[in-house]
């Protein structure tokens, strides 16, 4: 079996058309149909119902689709990572979600630029969900994020799990209130703002972050609003239109206009990540470790270091 094989095959499953797929491949439709026809014998199956307008896959052909494709995917990202590691990066691209940057990002930049002055560092701001990508497509080196998501190329290092408050207005009745429950936020409208990418409720297990942990214990908002980031979902609470849950080291945002109240509840938090391939690393990656290890005793925080 040969790759040019599978990617005729992807290109006419994708397109479902031999003209349209001539194009991308830059092959022609007789060169294309060759390939599929010697696939097709090799495998001793039917893969592309060609009596249909437009082509369909025959149930082995879909079988067969979905498979070739993550295979032809693993193939890219292996290539990118042999090329990397044939040629060492001299700068460190680092993606990270809006929020770290509020919290340690800056400090941990200060520390590895006065501990490493030769390496130059690049910062892209990259949601959690899309840095998983950029790390095999080699656009990143490390990635700092708020979701576990289980991927084979992925390494995460779980670094520490931050506390959440309640982001209320000023005027709210419970504002005076000190370490809320969540059951006491239900009369609320909830202002959503993780997952908002995405259009329906993923079968992955992913799931709203907020919502999941009211539902661990045992309380639902009274309505919610999915908005687009954290800015959005503090202006509108500023605003008065609900409440929103926010990792600690944000409640300095919009102080003037929002108050910031803390939970009872210990495991009401959320997670930082650091992401990175999983075989092959970044050469600055042990000491960008230590460095984070470093602020977190000098800050006192209670933190995980790898391996523990
Ligand atoms: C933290 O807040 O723990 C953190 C933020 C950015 C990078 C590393 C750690």
């Amino acid at each position: 079996m040969q790759l040019k094989q599978l990617e005729a095959f992807q290109a006419v499953a994708q397109s479902q058309s031999f003209s349209a797929a001539a194009k991308t491949t830059k092959l022609s439709q007789p060169t294309l149909s060759r390939l599929i026809k010697q696939l097709e014998s090799e495998i001793g199956a039917e893969l592309i119902d060609r009596y249909h307008r437009p082509l369909q896959l025959t149930e082995a052909g879909a079988f067969f689709y979905e498979k070739t494709k993550l295979l032809l995917a693993d193939l890219d990202t292996l290539t990118a990572m042999t090329a990397r590691m044939a040629n060492p990066p001299k700068t460190l691209s680092i993606g990270f979600v809006p929020s770290v940057l509020y919290g340690l990002l800056p400090d941990v930049i200060a520390w590895l630029k006065q501990k490493t002055p030769s390496l130059e560092i690049q910062l892209k701001d990259i949601p959690s969900y899309q840095q998983f990508e950029a790390l095999k497509l080699g656009n990143i080196d490390v990635g700092f994020g708020r979701f576990a998501q289980q991927d084979p190329w992925i390494r995460q290092i779980l670094l520490r799990h931050e506390r959440y408050v309640v982001a209320l207005p000023y005027q709210h009745p419970l504002a005076s209130c000190s370490d809320l429950r969540l059951s006491q936020l239900s009369d609320n409208r909830l202002i959503l703002y993780h997952q908002t990418h995405l259009d329906h409720i993923p079968a992955n297990g992913i799931s709203e972050p907020l919502l999941n942990m009211f539902a661990r214990h045992g309380a639902t908002p009274f309505s919610t609003t999915a908005v687009s980031d954290l800015q959005v979902a503090l202006g509108l609470v500023a605003a008065g239109e609900g409440i929103t849950l926010v990792p600690d080291s944000l409640k300095t945002l919009r102080s003037e206009q929002i108050h910031y109240q803390r939970l009872i509840h210990e495991d009401a938090t959320s997670p930082i990540y650091l992401n990175t391939l999983a075989e092959t690393s970044h050469p600055a990656l042990a000491i960008l470790l230590e460095s984070i290890y470093q602020i977190y005793e000098h800050k006192g925080f209670t933190y995980r270091r790898t391996g523990e």
